[in-house]
C-alpha cells in the first residue's frame, strides 16, 4: 500500500546550522527557503536530492511536539519517515483496521497535501508519516 519514499524528517535545534551542514559538508545543492508551519509548530525546509527529500523541522513556539524531542536528542536527529499514498483517508482506516494508532486527524503537511502520522509503537520504533501523493507533481 505505501508508495515512494517521500521524505526523511530530521529534527534540528537550528534549521539555518543544518542547511550549513548540508550545503558545506554533504555538498547540497538544491535546499529551499524555511517556512513557518504554526499549526504544526515547526519551521521547516527541504534539502532536494535525486531521489527524495529531507526535511528539516524545527520547533516553533512554546507548545511544539518536538521540544521533547530535542530534550532528548540536543543535537537533533531523525525523527520520522514519510511515504506517500494514493488516499489518505483509506490509507487512515487501513491502518486502523490494522490495528495502528493514527495520531489525530488527516491535516495539510508541508507539500500542501494531506498527511497522517503512525505512533512508533507500531511500526518498530519510528514514527510514520502517510502523505497523499501531491497530483501532477513529482518533484
Ligand atoms: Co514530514
Amino acid at each position: 500500500m505505501i508508495g515512494k519514499l517521500n521524505h526523511v524528517g530530521v529534527a534540528t535545534p537550528s534549521i539555518d546550522e543544518s542547511v550549513k551542514m548540508y550545503r558545506e559538508v554533504l555538498g547540497a545543492t538544491s535546499i529551499t527557503d524555511k517556512w513557518a508551519m504554526p499549526e504544526q509548530g515547526v519551521w521547516v525546509c527541504f534539502v532536494n536530492l535525486p531521489n527524495s527529500q529531507i526535511e528539516l523541522i524545527e520547533p516553533y513556539g512554546e507548545s511544539s511536539p518536538i521540544h521533547g524531542f530535542l530534550a532528548k536528542n540536543p543535537k537533533g536527529g531523525q525523527h520520522h519517515i514519510c511515504f506517500e499514498v494514493e488516499d489518505i483517508i483509506a490509507a487512515r482506516d487501513d491502518m486502523k483496521a490494522r490495528g495502528a494508532t493514527v495520531l489525530g486527524e488527516p491535516r495539510i503537511g508541508a507539500h500542501g497535501t494531506p498527511v497522517i502520522f503512525i505512533h512508533p509503537k507500531d511500526m518498530g520504533g519510528m514514527l510514520v508519516e502517510l502523505m497523499e501523493t501531491p497530483k501532477g507533481d513529482h518533484h
